[in-house]
Formats: structure tokens, sequence, C-alpha cells
């Protein structure tokens, strides 16, 4: 692995793992995309320069017949002879669009280097990684752009982020600044979105490319419920385990566009980052721009290798801090249990039961501040309701922690209602648009976070109340998107820099909170999942996937979900039946075995269950006590997806091959089903496993070809079944 370049030919060769990516400097000086997929293990890349070009065109002179419109390019500026999508736009003062990036210089070093402002992937150790970065110019405004790539060592993966500063003497504007743009040969794939609303997070959606634009996009200044920023290409054919995949995922937590566009010789050009949609950036002489990171990752064995490199990479190279590496607390959380309606009695009762029953961190979530019996007012009152909790928040953290558990507290510091003391203090420290109506949802405004001033006066509220308590986890909530976007600060023409100046704001805020208090676990949240994004996963290694805790609708959710995202990330809980979500009454059994597959916890009202429940409880924490390890840690594997028919079927297995958990889940019941044998990945076929509860053994070849008979009380038992098992190697 490593990058390299050929002089002669003026060719980058990025080589991860069992990948290449190439990258050729065209004689006009524009850099053209060569390759990218199943490695080529040539360095020397001696007979390649004909990639990239159409060869008829490699004849020709750059002159009458010399179309831009055929070429893959890196980074495609607008207004030549290229007609597809742009990477970026300018508008200069004598109000040209025009701009050409054309190579300079390019540098290529061991590691990785962070981004301004932005989170990212990183190095822990120079070895790991190697980096180029390629700087092009444009002659006529001086403004430079520098690509950056990064190809780890052990992973199909390659980054790239782009950086911009004005060299020369007039203000520029970027219209358009994407993170990353290519274009392969050939339109032959579907796209694989993961889409949604709130409640139902990240399912899988699929459709074959055809000419024209495609596209998935965020306006809503977070990533958002209905679109994850993450695509993938797949080739005809391609299954979780076999056939090419190209994934392609922003880190990011604001607005995104994703497109890809089929051109009329069926090329395809897919590009990436910050929506350009109402965006501008203004570049004054010597300012400067730097995109997020696009994560690109290749599989030739299916999805699931995609999935595993990226949950890899995510969880040990993006995901940072002290939980990172952890197995994390099982909680329980007080929301679907109280909602807003508790006293510090009700509270320490949930706590005391969650202890009996083993659980480790009691979760206070909304309403424990301000005047908060509903949604309609408090946020931005960071202090605490004597109503509800007189004694304050550190004696009840205190009685909490002599019950033996942890204490846990949720926050929307992102937010203000207008019925607060906040609010009337500072009417203009929210989002808004001078003479217009101010949209509220759910009752509450947006602060400004692209104002330093109201970022400062978070950081020291939440540090004030964080330093206040015994506090050892972090729920930090973002409930609505924004709407009339602009800031009371910023000038007329830097307006729509403010979505983007907000996510600037807040990472530093995050980035700040969770240096300041590295003991505290920080999990994210966004009305669920609406901000479940590599971005926010940076800052806190978990996140709580979605509001609906239905058993049957989090196997879509979470199996969606894992596309992308380790278990490590996604926060999976136990909750009550009729589920609040959708009325559902499935079994504490199933509700268990599908929370399992995640950070596990509990969100009811222990109190009200019965001694035969809680006997239930205490079995499945002391499992999962058991299980996390592996469970955060191991290699996931899809089996069956719910997308496809009424059964739902994963697994996880430990790195070393030993240890494997595997979850079967029935929707529907069905009339007269014969047998079912469920075939487990990613064990060792040569390793024999006992199954755990059992004198049984198996090999792992027959395991992993024959498979496991479901059993007969599942096939033909009645909705809503399932049965999980765990396998232990015996040599
Ligand atoms: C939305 C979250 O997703 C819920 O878990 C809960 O914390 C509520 N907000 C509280 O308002």
């Amino acid at each position: 692995m490593g990058i390299y370049y050929n002089k002669q030919n003026n060719m980058f060769h990025l080589q991860a793992n069992d990948t290449s990516y190439l990258i050729k400097i065209l004689d006009n000086g524009e850099l053209a995309h060569g390759y990218w997929g199943k490695k080529i293990k040539s360095t020397e890349l001696k007979d390649y320069h004909e990639l990239a070009l159409n060869p008829y065109l490699l004849s020709q002179k750059e002159g009458h017949s010399f179309a831009m419109d055929v070429i893959s390019k890196e980074y495609p500026s607008y207004g030549n002879s290229d007609f597809r999508q742009p990477a970026y736009q300018v508008k200069l003062e004598n109000g040209s669009r025009i701009s050409e990036l054309k190579y300079l210089e390019h540098d290529i070093f061991k590691g990785k280097k962070n981004l301004k402002g932005l989170p990212a992937t990183y190095v822990e150790d120079e070895s790991e990684a190697e980096s180029l970065e390629i700087t092009l110019i444009d002659k006529v405004t001086k403004l430079k752009a520098r690509l950056s790539y990064t190809v780890y060592e052990d992973l199909d993966a390659i980054t790239r982020s782009v950086y911009f500063i004005n060299e020369g003497n007039e203000a520029i504007n970027l219209s358009r600044a994407l993170s990353s743009s290519l274009d392969f040969k050939d339109s032959d794939f579907e796209l694989l979105q993961l889409s949604g609303a709130w409640a139902r997070e990240r399912h899988i959606k699929t459709r074959p490319l055809v000419q024209g634009l495609q596209a998935i996009e965020s306006k809503r200044g977070a990533s958002s419920h209905s679109q994850n920023p993450f695509i993938a290409l797949l080739r005809d054919n391609t299954t979780e385990y076999q056939g090419e995949v190209y994934g392609f995922s922003l880190v990011y937590s604001g607005s995104f566009l994703a497109q890809i566009e089929v051109n009329k010789y069926s090329q395809t050009r897919v590009s990436m980052g910050i929506n350009s949609f109402d965006f501008n950036w203004l570049l004054q002489p010597q300012e400067d721009f730097q995109t997020p990171e696009v994560v690109m990752v290749y599989s030739d064995q299916g999805v699931n290798k995609m999935s595993q490199t990226y949950h890899k990479l995510y969880r040990t190279r993006l995901a940072r801090g002290k939980f990172r590496d952890k197995v994390r607390p099982i909680l329980i959380n007080n929301w679907e249990a109280t909602y807003f309606d508790f006293d510090e009695d009700k509270i320490l009762e949930i706590a005391k039961s969650g202890k009996e029953l083993g659980l480790e961190l009691f979760v206070l979530d909304d309403g424990w501040f301000g005047k908060r019996d509903d949604d309609t007012s408090s946020l931005g009152d960071w202090f605490v309701d004597k109503n509800k909790l007189p004694n304050g928040l550190g004696k009840l953290g205190q009685q909490i922690n002599n019950l033996g558990m942890e204490f846990g507290l949720w926050f929307e510091p992102e937010m203000v209602s207008p019925d607060s003391d906040l609010y009337r203090a500072h009417p203009d420290w929210c989002l808004h648009v001078p003479n217009r109506k101010r949209s509220t949802a759910r009752d509450q405004l947006i602060l400004d976070l692209s104002r330093e001033d109201v970022c400062d006066y978070i950081i020291e509220k939440i540090s004030a109340i964080l330093e206040s308590a015994p506090i050892t986890y972090v729920k930090w909530d973002m409930n609505r998107n924004m709407s009339e976007i602009g800031s009371a600060k910023l000038p007329p023409e830097r307006q729509q820099e403010t979505a983007h100046r907000y996510m600037l704001g807040l990472y530093r805020i995050l980035e700040e909170l969770t240096t300041r208090f590295s003991d505290i676990l920080f999990e994210s949240c966004s009305g669920g999942g609406g901000r479940f994004d590599p971005g926010m996963l940076y800052y806190m290694p978990q996140t709580w996937t979605s509001d609906d805790t239905d058993a049957v609708e989090r196997l879509q959710i979470q199996y969606g979900t894992s596309i992308v995202y380790p278990l490590s990330a996604i926060g999976a809980h136990v909750s009550a039946v009729p589920n609040h979500q959708v009325q559902r009454i499935t079994s504490l059994d199933m509700r268990g075995h599908v929370a399992m597959f995640g950070n596990f916890g509990y969100e009811l009202d222990l109190t009200k269950m019965t001694t035969e429940e809680k006997e239930l409880v205490k079995e499945q924490v002391a499992e999962y006590k058991e299980l996390r390890k592996l469970v955060q840690h191991g290699n996931f594997y899809r089996l069956l997806s719910p997308f496809e028919g009424n059964e739902t079927a994963w697994s996880v297995v430990s790195a070393d091959q030993q240890e494997a958990y595997i979850g079967y889940y029935k929707v529907l019941a069905e009339a007269n089903v014969g047998c079912r044998t469920l075939k487990i990945k990613g064990l060792n076929p040569e390793f024999k496993y006992q199954l755990v509860g059992t004198e049984k053994t198996y090999d792992g070849d027959f395991l992993m070809h024959i498979g496991i008979n479901i059993p007969d009380e599942l096939l033909n038992g009645g909705d809503f079944r399932s049965i999980v098992w765990k396998l232990k190697a015996t040599k």
C-alpha cells in the first residue's frame, strides 16, 4: 500500500489494502480521474497513460475537437466544455463565474492531517496511512484548491477533502464547494441510499441509475431523518457477500448533497459535500475554506464487506476519547417511563429497581430544568426545576451513586423556547431573518451557533451544570431543523454562510465540552436518529438510533443503520408494550434480542414490571454484560434482510473467531412452514463451536455451509418470534 507518483506520465497511484485509485495530470494541467476499484498491483503505471482519456482524444491537441465532456475528472470546474455538474463554482467581482483549476504542486507524506474546524478520520500512528495533497490554482484569480487524499494501510478506504484559499487581491464567492467528485466510465450501477423519516430512519432503498441527475440531499441544517449522508453504488448482481460496491460517506452533520449524474455516454459522475443549495461562502483575499471529508470505501465482496470497513474505521479512527474502546454501560432512561411527569422520589424508585436488576447507569431525560412540564417551554434555561427536584441535581446524582449507579443527564443545548428566560433576554440569539416570522417546531427556535457569543454561552452554561453534579453520561438532543436561516451578526453578503457557520460553531462547542469533560460518555440524539452521522460520531461515540423503540420496527432501522455505522454507535433500548410509537405488543424476549445488537438499555418504568418480567430483565442484563465486548467490538454480518422478507437475521463474530452471537427474528407467523436453516457467516471453518447453554458442538464449516436449524416453535409458533444463539470455539 502507499501513494506513488510517476513523473513520466504524470500519474498518481493511491493504493490501499485491496483498492487502487488513479489520478492523472493532463497536458493542459487539469486533473483527470483515472480509476477507482480493485487493486492494481503495479505501482509503476508505465502503460496507464491512456487512462482517463477517451483514446481517440489522446491524439488530439486541445483545440476544436477536444471535448472535456467525455473526460473523467477529479475536481471539475464550471464554464468549459464539460457540461456535467461541477465540483465547485465561483462568482468573481466582475460577474464572471469562470475558473480553471490547474496543477501547481503536490506532496506525499506519511500519516494524515486534521481538518481545520471539522471532524474527520484520523491516525494514531503515522504508519497507519499515507496522504497526498495536490494543489491546484486558477491563474487568473489566484484561487488555490488543495485536494487531500488519505489511504489507510489495512482498510479499503480512501478519504478526500478540499481546502480553498484565496491568494489573489479580489473577493471570490464560492457558491459551490463539494468535497469530492469522480467519474466512472459506465453507469451499470444500482444506487443504495438510507432514507426515511422520524421514527423510521435509515431504511434501505435502491434504484437503478438512469441518464440524468439523481440525488439525495438535506436542506434542513442537519444531516436529517430523511436522508443519511451516505450513498453506495452497487454493480449488477451485487449482494451482501458478492460483487463490487463503492461507498461514499460524508463526515458532516449539516445540509448535504450526494449527487449522481449519468451523461449521454453513460458515464457516471458522483459528487458529494455540503449542499450548494442556499450556500455561498465569501473568500476575501487570504481567507480560506475547508470542506468536510468524504470517506470512500471499495468492496469486491458485497455490501457486508463495505460495512465492515466503515465499522472498523469509524469505531477506531473516527470515534475518539476514553469510551471509544471501552464497553458501554447498560442504562435505564426515564423518558418513556415518565415523560415530563416525575419527581425525585419517582426517579429514585426507578433507579433503585434498575440497580436491583443489574443496570449500571440512570439517565434523567427531558423535563428537569426551567419550568418544563411539557415541550412548550424552558429550553435555554439550564437550571434545575426545584419543584420536581427540590434537592437539586448534585443531591440527586449522589443518591443515585449511593444506590450503586452512575448518573446521566439529557440536554438540548442548541435550542431555545420562546417561553424561556433566555429568549426574553436575548431575542436575537436565535436563527432568524428580520421582518419575517420565526417558525417554531416542537415550540422551539434554534440558537444561532454561527455566533461566537452564543456558543461561548452554551459552553459556559452546560459546563456549570456538568460541574454541579456527579454526571458521567450526557444525552445531547436536537429536536428540530432550520427554517428562516439567517444570523443577526452576519453582514448581508455572508448570510448564506449561516448554516455552515452554525455547524462550525456546534463542532467547536462539542470539541470544547468533550475535551473538558473527557470522563463523561456523550451520546448524540436528534429526535432519535435525525443526526446519526459520522460528524457527530467524531465527538460522541454513540447515538440514539430512533425514537421508535418497537422491536419489529427496530429490525429495519438497526439493519439499515448497520450499512455504515458500527454496533458500538447504535443505541438500542427495551421499552414497554403496547409500544408507544406503534402500539404493537411483542415479547420481552424479542425486545431484548433486538436491543442486544447495539448499546443496550431500558426505557420503561421498571417499577411497574411483574416479578417474572424482572427476572427476565435480570437475565438479559447479565447476558449482555457477558456479550457486550463481542457486540460492541466484533465483526457484524447481516444474514437475512427485513427489507426483503418476513425474517431478519444478523450476527457478530469476534475478531479471533472464537465467539459468535446470532439473532434470528420472524415477524409474522406463516402456516405450514417446513424446516429452515440459517447459514452463519464469518466463523472459522477449522474451528469446532459449542452452542452455549447446551452440550452440542458443531464444526465451523458445518455452521457456515449447512447452517443451524431454526427451531419449530419459531417457524410455526405465532407472530413476533425470535431466538439468539451464542457460539464459543472449543479449540
Ligand atoms: C427526543 C429524543 O429522541 C427522546 O429520546 C427524548 O429524549 C425526547 N426528545 C425528549 O424531549
